[in-house]
């Protein structure tokens, strides 16, 4: 099972490589996400959160698992919905953020086939979360500058324990 990096932990903020190699091996590490995933209660997890810095992430939002790996958004809605969000990496902090109300999307699936979807709602917006992963960004980097001072205490806290937590 995998450890789950909490903010803090420089990883999240890279930005992850593509994956090119679509073995047995990519399959195993995507299950053991979906498992990680469900054991924290989430409804999506990136590699980087597992500590790796690979462009795939999981997601299930109550259809079955969805691996996405080397995704890319190729359209979004301008129509915008707001909604609460959390994050496995940042346990305990619930903030509103503004998101696309559809995308358009591909992806390849854990054999390397590719995807073409469009989604919507909730599932869009889980997308659009992980997907930022990928690229090192979180979702408290999407509320407001006021609602961030808020969380500060809780950030620095996480910070705390990402250090104890991960020893290199
Ligand atoms: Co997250």
């Amino acid at each position: 099972m995998y450890k789950i990096r909490l903010y803090g932990d420089p990883i999240l903020r890279k930005k992850a490589r593509k994956v090119d190699v679509f073995d047995d091996n990519l399959n195993e590490i995507l299950e053991e996400m979906i498992e990680t995933m469900y054991l924290g209660d989430g409804v999506g997890l990136a590699a980087p959160q597992v500590g790796l810095t690979l462009r795939m992430f999981v997601m299930d939002v109550g259809d079955g698992p969805k691996k996405v790996v080397n995704p890319s958004i190729i359209e979004m809605s301008e129509e915008k919905e707001t909604a609460e969000e959390g994050c496995l990496s940042l346990p305990d902090i619930f903030e509103d953020v503004e998101r696309s109300v559809w995308i358009e999307v591909e992806y390849q699936n854990e054999r390397g086939e590719p995807v073409k979807e469009r989604l919507e709602g909730y599932e869009a917006r889980v997308f659009q979360h992980e997907y930022d992963h990928l690229n090192g960004i979180l979702f408290i980097d999407r509320i407001s500058p006021a609602r961030r001072v808020l969380l500060k205490p809780k950030l620095l806290s996480l910070v705390r324990r990402s250090k104890q937590k991960v020893k290199r």
